[in-house]
């Protein structure tokens, strides 16, 4: 069974709509994040602090050979930089959440928004939104509306697994 892979931006939601799906039965949840932050015994600030960005990215590159060869029947929580970096194409079924900067916005807290280094300041997040936005519709197999409630998004990506749609229109 192939890949569930959530893309989008940092505070899309793709780790909550990927906990709600992997609630729903049948598939583990891996967060892209989360597998460096332990293999690295770092947090993801922690990494771009001490190797930089193309330090991280180098470690992403990696992560996706391994998790391609080696995961299936799985939801893959990527981090929002990682499809605009690397090609995840054989990761599994790309879904995109579109969310609206305003909404990602309000769903981040202080505290979240200080453990992304990309998010650390608003206007320079806000032109990193505007510039991939394009960029994730083009890796994407679906675009779901991630604006929705979280428990209509989930269904609809795992209705969407099971009706092995190939290309859909937005959902
Ligand atoms: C990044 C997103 C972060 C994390 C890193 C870089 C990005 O993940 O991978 O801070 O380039 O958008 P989230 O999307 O989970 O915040």
């Amino acid at each position: 069974m192939e890949n569930i892979v959530l893309i989008g931006f940092m505070g899309s939601g793709k780790t909550t709509i990927g906990r709600e799906i992997a609630l729903l039965g049948g598939r583990f949840l891996l967060d892209t994040d989360h597998i460096i932050e332990q293999n690295m015994g770092k947090s993801v600030k922690d990494i771009f602090a001490s190797v930089g960005e193309r330090g991280f990215r180098r470690v992403e590159s990696q992560l996706i050979l391994w998790l391609s060869a080696n995961v299936k029947n799985a939801i893959i929580a990527t981090g929002g930089g990682m499809p605009i970096h690397n090609d995840i194409s054989y990761l599994g079924k790309i879904f995109f959440l579109d969310v609206c900067f305003e909404h990602i916005l309000e769903r981040l807290s202080i505290d979240e928004k200080a453990k992304r280094p990309l998010f650390t300041n608003e206007g320079e997040a806000r032109r990193l939104y505007n510039e991939r936005k394009k960029l994730y519709e083009k890796q994407a197999q679906y675009v779901v509306d991630g604006d929705a409630p979280i428990a209509e998004v989930a269904r609809q990506i795992v209705e969407c697994m099971e009706k092995r749609v190939e290309k859909s229109p937005p959902i």
